[in-house]
């Protein structure tokens, strides 16, 4: 078999995969002309156009304010495609089909106008189900979601129930700011649509990867036997990026890393390595467990917040041996700022399976390396054997999930080196995504735009999730709120974080296991 017969044969077998029906479907873009739209969304209906997975017919509208003709709304984005699809180059047979499908609605989302224009452009679609199974995906500033969802519902194109289909918001984050934000915007939406109506994404979901937590967990015996308390000392989650704030520094002082990436990405990673086993993989089951997970997780009075979260900020330093600044010398970033670019903790889990296993969560900016992933570290065998002749303390084996990049898992455990002598070291057995399956890495947003095309909500955020973890992240602001970081919590740019956050797993006698540049 030839390798375009191969691909052939993956993609009709990537078809025949249980889901929901992908049906007849307009999605309409509110910001098709931003940033988002032309770097992930486009790129990714490409890419599902090209391996076959839309149906016949669709159609892709996008709406914005800027003034251009559907051709020239098909040229720019065919031009970013260019530089952002995964696949190069670009196959002209696929992408003319494409564009064909591609209608530019030149609106603004504050008129009333917009929604008469985005109307007739839908009745004039000739198939009936382009006119009622709609997916409306809000590439716009959060601000802008209660009044895009307002005006659709005024116009009649929110339908909150429907025979045969329910209109689909798929909404970006941040989802507030704060618990009182977040519950002000999900009170917004719910005004014109059901909670079942809205698709959160958060794309870390999209990862092949962190869908392979669950799927990993409960089809392995071996396993889900040893994934609790009696087996398990404590578990480790890095988030590190090698970048630093850049051009985003205005959010980002705003933000910081406990609200740009533990509310969202470390918390969802979190939930799905121990939350227990849903009764089905239906969407709201697996769901009712990750937000029972995050209830479990231990509250903090501030004087805890304080002894188990650390803060860090970068100073200058060099990654890869390039020169970067202190985060306070950062454009658009205050002289004295005490904003978290890095921030670690211990939490604990209150229910059965976790009771007393440590969960070490960490992310931060200007670190060595760009990596995520869980180290599932077990509690070491009694050492009666070999005490005597090495180390007293073996190695304790580990079961690290490599979220990305270098995608696997990795098993460590002892053993004996060849040779007359009684000695052990610890070896690795790996299984990595790119040997077994081949390079094929969908990028996350074209999972999670088929799913919400589908209808299945499996991977997108349900507003208690949210709201639960808003509150896990403001009881921790709140507690930082008016202090200022302190000498030990500040970090050279291209180090692994502050000494505090070493400082706090010296004091329980563990150490982070930093991930591995090479790949394994
Ligand atoms: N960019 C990313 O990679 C990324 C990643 C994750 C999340 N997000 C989130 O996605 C959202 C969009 O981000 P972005 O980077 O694409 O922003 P952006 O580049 O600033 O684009 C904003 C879009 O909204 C449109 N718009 C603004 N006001 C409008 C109005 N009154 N009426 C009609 N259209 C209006 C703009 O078009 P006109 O100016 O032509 O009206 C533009 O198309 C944000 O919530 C962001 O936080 C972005």
């Amino acid at each position: 078999m030839n390798t375009a017969d191969q691909l052939d044969e993956l993609l009709e077998s990537r078809l025949r995969q249980t889901r929901r029906p992908v049906e007849p479907f307009t999605a309409v873009i509110f910001g098709a002309s931003g940033d988002l739209t032309s770097r992930k969304l486009i790129p990714a209906l490409y890419h599902l156009a090209l391996e076959k997975q839309l149906p016949n017919p669709y159609r892709i509208i996008g709406f914005a304010r800027r003034e251009k003709s559907d051709d020239g709304w098909r040229q720019e984005l065919r031009e970013a495609l260019g530089h952002f699809s995964r696949t190069q180059p670009v196959n002209e047979n696929v992408w003319n089909e494409f564009a064909k499908n591609l209608v530019y609605c030149q609106a603004d989302i504050s008129d009333s106008a917009g929604y008469t224009k985005l109307k007739a452009i839908l009745e004039s679609f000739p198939d009936p189900r382009l006119q009622t199974n709609l997916l409306y995906y809000l590439a716009t500033q959060p601000s802008q979601f209660g009044e895009v969802a307002a005006h659709l519902s005024a116009a009649s194109l929110l339908h909150k129930e429907n025979d045969t289909y329910a209109d689909r918001l798929v909404i970006e984050k941040p989802f507030g700011h704060d618990l009182a934000s977040a519950r002000e915007l999900n009170a917004d939406l719910v005004r014109h649509c059901h909670e079942r109506q809205i698709f959160r994404i958060d794309h870390y979901l999209g990862k092949e990867t962190v869908q392979n937590i669950l799927m990993f967990r409960f089809s392995n015996g071996i396993f889900e036997r040893l994934w609790n308390r009696d087996a398990i000392d404590h578990v480790q989650i890095t988030i590190s990026e090698k970048l630093g704030v850049g051009s985003r520094a205005g959010y980002y002082e705003e933000a910081g890393a406990m609200r740009d990436m533990v509310q969202n990405h470390l918390l969802q990673v979190l939930s799905l390595v121990a939350m227990e086993p849903p009764v089905s993989l239906e969407p709201e089951n697996i769901r009712d467990e990750k937000v029972k997970l995050l209830k479990s997780i231990r509250p903090m009075s501030p004087a805890q917040v304080l002894e188990n979260v650390v803060r860090g900020q970068y100073f200058a330093g060099e990654v890869d041996g390039e020169a970067r600044p202190a985060y306070r010398s950062e454009p658009k970033v205050k002289p004295n700022s005490h904003v978290e670019t890095f921030t670690a903790m211990r939490l604990f889990i209150d229910n059965w399976r976790w009771h007393g296993v440590p969960f070490y969560l960490r992310t931060g900016k200007n670190l060595p390396l760009s990596a995520s992933e869980v180290r599932i570290q077990f509690k070491p065998a009694p050492n009666i054997l070999f005490a005597a002749r090495q180390d007293a303390n073996l190695d304790p084996n580990s079961l690290t999930l490599r979220l990305q990049p270098n995608e696997g898992i990795i098993l460590r455990f002892n053993g004996k080196i060849p040779g007359t002598a009684t000695e052990l070291r610890p070896v690795r057995m790996r299984f990595s995504y790119d040997s077994e399956f081949g390079a094929y890495t969908p990028e996350a947003y074209e999972r999670l735009l088929l799913e919400a095309i589908a209808g299945d909500a499996t991977l997108f955020i349900r507003r208690d999730e949210v709201e639960t973890a808003w509150s896990i992240v403001d009881a921790i602001r709140n507690a930082w709120a008016g202090k200022a970081l302190s000498n030990r919590e500040f970090y050279a740019a291209g180090t692994w974080g502050p000494t505090a956050a070493e400082d706090l797993m010296a004091r329980d006698g563990r150490e982070w296991r930093n991930p591995q540049p090479q790949k394994e």
